[in-house]
């Protein structure tokens, strides 16, 4: 009995150490995922159009003939991860390298790759607040971004170029993926509107997907002046910069995708307040078109460990670089209503996020 416990004891420290050395090294996944972009592993793979053997694979990048010998290190943990798989063709003697659906989204020419916002994220910039996240516990900033840095995001993104362009380009990269889906699952939603302004709408990618979709409504893009600096108005679709904690251009629909998770609950009633005085129309066609993540969201395709942990560290994101939160059904209600809108929809078409309608 007593050695029977001994050994329970000691394959229980093990599992802990195994748990801790895991959870200590994870951060090896996302910067093994980074090397293999900037090496364009992705890209030469996809271009080889066939199962890539090692020894071509590392023929092919650009890398010194002594560091080949490492490659197959660094495939065999983003194989393991899911990024890719092993297959021979029958005709072929040696197995090869072939992307999956993860790697096929992050090939440089897909034209919904997710590479940067890949890039972004892991940039020193926006890596570096992670090191103060103890610090800011104990200290007055309101972010650990401000720890870091000296100053918010969205000022840092105004003075720094660099940030401003990689973080605009990560933004848009998104905006396209979802886009491609909302405009194909979610056309009943734009129904009825004669003018929709995409309140933080960054460089215009998905209120140009919209414009060119739906000729008959007018569209704006609403973003800080150094965002939207030297774009050009087209057709229905027009640049305006401004602050939206001052005033939202006047429209029947205001679209906010990634907007209000940034924004702590009494931020997101001034900015909900904002939206409410500009929708124009006093009619049912007037609302807030709302995209973000639903937590503890009980559809089924979100009861998966990686789902759940993936809107956990968005919060976390949220917490470190901006003064936002991811929130329950409960939550949003909450900041729905406090800002004095009647009612709300909820469409959960795009994978951890959703569309929530709110009407006036
Ligand atoms: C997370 S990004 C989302 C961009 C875009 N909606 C998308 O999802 O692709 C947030 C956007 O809000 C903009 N923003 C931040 N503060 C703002 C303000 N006070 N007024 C207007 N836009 C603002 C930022 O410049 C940025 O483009």
């Amino acid at each position: 009995m007593g050695s029977q416990n001994k050994e329970l004891e000691a394959a229980r420290l093990l599992n802990a150490q195994t748990h801790i050395w895991n959870h200590t090294l994870s951060f090896i996944n996302s910067m093994s995922l980074k090397s293999a972009i900037d090496l364009n592993i992705p890209d030469i793979i996809h271009k080889h159009g066939k199962p890539m053997p090692l020894s071509l694979l590392a023929s092919s990048l650009q890398i010194l003939p002594s560091k080949s010998q490492y490659i197959h290190r660094l495939m065999r943990i983003l194989t393991h991860s899911g990024f890719f798989s092993l297959r021979k063709l029958p005709d072929e003697v040696e197995e090869g390298y072939v992307l999956t659906d993860a790697s096929t989204l992050l090939t440089k020419d897909n034209p919904l790759s997710l590479t940067p916002l890949l890039l972004a994220m892991l940039d020193p910039i926006l890596t570096k607040p992670w090191y103060q996240v103890a610090n800011w516990f104990q200290n007055e900033d309101p972010t650990s971004f401000h720890t870091a840095h000296g100053k918010a995001f969205w000022e840092y993104a105004g003075d720094e170029p660099k940030l401003n362009h990689f973080f605009n380009d990560a933004m848009a990269s998104d905006a396209r993926l979802v886009t491609s889906v909302v405009i194909d699952k979610c056309k009943v939603v734009f129904k009825g509107l004669e003018s929709l302004v995409d309140v933080g709408g960054g460089t215009g990618t998905m209120a140009k997907a919209i414009a060119k979709t739906f000729p008959e409504i007018q569209c704006t893009v609403f973003d800080l002046p150094h965002v939207i600096h030297g774009l050009q108005d087209s057709g229905n679709l027009k640049f305006v910069g401004g602050d939206m904690f001052e005033a939202i251009p006047p429209s029947d629909g205001i679209l906010m995708k990634w907007i209000l998770h940034d924004w702590n609950d009494e931020e997101c009633v001034k900015i909900l307040n904002k939206c409410k005085e500009a929708i124009t129309s006093k009619g049912k066609e007037g609302k807030v078109i709302i995209i973000d993540m639903i937590m503890e969201n009980s559809k089924e395709d979100m009861d998966d460990d990686e789902s759940v942990e993936t809107q956990l560290f968005f919060d976390m994101l949220m917490m470190v670089l901006l003064t936002g939160k991811e929130r329950n059904e409960k939550e949003w209600a909450n900041l729905i209503f406090s800002a004095g809108f009647s009612d709300y929809k909820i469409t959960p078409v795009l994978g951890l996020r959703s569309l929530i309608e709110a009407f006036p």
